[in-house]
């Protein structure tokens, strides 16, 4: 797929349901790497030629915001010309009685959707890495969810219970049942369903064997409680660089590397990674728009 910036032939295809394409970024845990591939999504559909706006619900952390405004300055600062995405931030509220706070929770939640609607082609939300009810209702909404998972038994137990000892899947978890139920409220709402996409980021410094084991899981829990999995990121110390400058693997050739120290080989590694990545989610939109 060819870096391009806006394009008009194809802005405006991820419409054609007549409202945004929504992308949820969603797990229960932190540090699994969600705003970081959030980020890499938006700046990745951004210069496919689509319009993105995003919507943070961890207005403790506002990781995805917070490396939005780094790309701004950067960019300022460099005088470059970058892709940008519409940021919106939706804070917990501070309502007293539960009732009070997740109504207005709603409509917060629902007002920056529309703010959204007419603006642009796909809107992407980084939830936080824990059960809010913003989350709950980002997730019911939900067209693709994608949930990034580190490769190893402590991630997966939000997922399913894994035996000990026989490594087999003895049921669902917390994380799990949330998703189920807002698969089964979104069914009700309007008959439609959510794609699931669990991403194994971080891979790379594990022992084969446990990797098996994970893939083992996984494999099983694809039938069980319907889940898609497919690689994600690697683990590369240059997500970290990346995010004080606001730049994803996908800017680093227009902005000539890090700091104009040029593309490494690692680096061209990586944007592929990233590319398969994408690829591997199959928007629908991004499915017409190359046929
Ligand atoms: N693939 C990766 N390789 C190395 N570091 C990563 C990778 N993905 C994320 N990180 C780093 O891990 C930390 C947490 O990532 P983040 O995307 O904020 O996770 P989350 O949003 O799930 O809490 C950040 O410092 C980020 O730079
Ligand atoms: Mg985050």
């Amino acid at each position: 797929m060819p870096d391009t910036k806006a394009n008009p032939e194809t802005a405006g295809e991820g419409n054609t349901m007549g409202r945004p394409y929504l992308i949820v970024l969603g797990n229960e845990k932190g540090g699994s790497g969600k705003s970081t591939t959030a980020m890499h999504i938006v700046v990745s559909l951004l210069r496919e030629g689509r319009r993105v706006g995003t919507i943070d619900l961890d207005a403790r952390q506002k990781s995805l915001t917070r490396y939005i405004e780094n790309r701004r300055a950067y960019v300022e600062k460099k005088g470059l010309d970058l892709p940008q995405p519409i940021e919106l931030v939706v804070p917990k509220s501070e309502l007293r009685t539960a009732d009070e706070a997740e109504a207005d929770e709603k409509q917060r939640f629902e007002e920056a959707y529309l703010n959204l609607a007419d603006k642009v082609d796909v809107v992407v939300i980084d939830c936080p890495g824990s059960d809010t009810f913003l989350s709950r209702l980002a997730h019911t909404a939900a067209d693709t969810l994608v949930t990034p998972v580190n490769d190893s038994f402590v991630d997966l137990d939000l997922l399913a219970r894994v035996d000990a000892t026989t490594h087999k899947v003895a049921g669902p978890s917390l994380y799990a049942e949330m998703v189920w139920k807002a698969r089964q409220r979104r069914a009700m709402a309007d008959g439609s369903s959510i794609d699931w996409v669990v991403l194994r980021n971080r891979v790379g410094a594990l022992h084969a064997k446990n990797k098996e084991r994970v893939e083992g899981v996984l494999n099983e829990l694809t039938k069980r409680i319907g889940i898609r999995h497919v690689p994600g990121l690697g683990e590369r110390v240059i997500y970290r660089e990346l995010f004080l400058r606001g730049l994803t693997l996908m800017d680093l050739k227009e902005a000539g590397g890090l700091d104009g120290k040029g593309l490494s080989m690692s680096h061209v590694a990586a944007r592929q990674e990233v590319r398969k990545l994408i690829d591997s989610l199959n928007l629908p939109f991004r499915q017409t728009a190359s046929e």
